[in-house]
């Protein structure tokens, strides 16, 4: 049996607004979810995950828990006969790490021809992860595919390395509350059409943040790759999709990184702290202590690859 292997994501700059086409920031994890797919011949669908499980003919309308629709799309257009799936992860679900963008990508190299382009596998990931998010910009997927710290734009998706600077660290800390991605997006949506001028100033904005960010990348700049997060999160903060534990996290987190913000949807899930070698201690356990689950975690510059 072949497994395949994707990463799972933080979101350093850019979410929501992507949505709209600007430009994101993506850094691909080293936390991954495994995929495997057998064909079978007796149009059985098999799939087995630690979120949910289901085991139905192709000839039967079967009614499947929601969160498996995507691996349903894959497993109904790419495997005719049948399949057995497999899944195995090391991210938490509904956490805004990426769980299931990289469950999708996964999936899609595990029912692909070997050696299919990243972009083949990209589309057919994305197609499975919009049957749950249909407004997805995609950028979740494609860091997932690609690998490495990624800029992300919807009308140029193909996505362009960046390298990250040697002494950054981020920190990552856990609400304990999962949240709805596609929920959050249409809180956004929301916003956006009661306040079109507003919003559309505050998207210029994070265009221009996620280019400052690009830049200071390319130098090197930790300390102003730090404010520019906590710019990006009133930005968040503003379009509605913070909440009082985000805050609490951010306020904890800013006293000892360079700055931090949600990462992902938001409305529960992480946030994100930029640090160096200095200051990574100190902001995960001050996170702990409040009772967070904080840890650090690094660009893994693979993308999805079998095992
Ligand atoms: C979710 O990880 C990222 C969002 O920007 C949605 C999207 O890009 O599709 C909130």
């Amino acid at each position: 049996m072949e497994w395949y292997s994707a990463p799972g994501k933080v979101i350093l700059y850019g979410e929501h607004f992507v949505v709209y086409g600007n430009r994101a920031v993506l850094c691909a994890i080293n936390r991954r979810v495994q995929v495997s797919a057998v064909p079978r011949s007796d149009d059985i669908i098999s799939i087995q995950s630690d979120v949910a499980s289901t085991r139905y003919s192709m000839n039967d309308y079967a009614t499947i828990d929601p969160a498996l629709a995507p691996l349903r799309h894959i497993a109904e257009s790419r495997c005719p006969g049948g399949v057995d799936i497999h899944v195995r992860s090391e991210i938490p679900p509904g956490a805004g790490l990426g769980s299931s963008s990289a469950c999708c990508v996964a999936a899609a190299a595990a029912v692909s021809p070997k050696q299919s382009p990243p972009r083949s596998v990209l589309a057919l990931a994305l197609d499975a992860e919009r049957t749950i998010h249909p407004n997805s910009s995609g950028a979740d997927c494609a860091a997932s595919t690609y690998g490495g710290i990624i800029e992300y734009s919807k009308e140029s998706p193909k996505p362009v390395w960046r390298r990250p600077p040697d002494t950054m660290r981020l920190v990552v800390a856990d609400s304990g509350a999962e949240h709805s991605t596609a929920r959050m997006v249409e809180t956004v949506a929301r916003f956006a059409r009661d306040n079109p001028e507003r919003f559309d100033t505050m998207k210029d904005m994070a265009d221009s943040l996620a280019g400052l960010a690009l830049s200071s990348m390319d130098a090197g700049d930790i300390h102003t790759l730090g404010r520019l997060a906590s710019q990006n999160q009133s930005l968040l903060e503003d379009i509605g999709v913070s909440n009082d534990t985000m805050r609490d996290m951010i306020h904890i987190a800013d006293r000892h990184s360079y700055g931090s913000k949600i990462t992902g949807a938001g409305g529960g899930g992480c946030i994100v702290a930029i640090t160096d070698g200095s200051n990574s201690g100190r902001t995960a356990s001050a996170l702990e202590s409040a009772g967070y689950h904080a840890f650090e975690v690094s660009a893994d510059a693979a993308g999805v690859n079998p095992l």
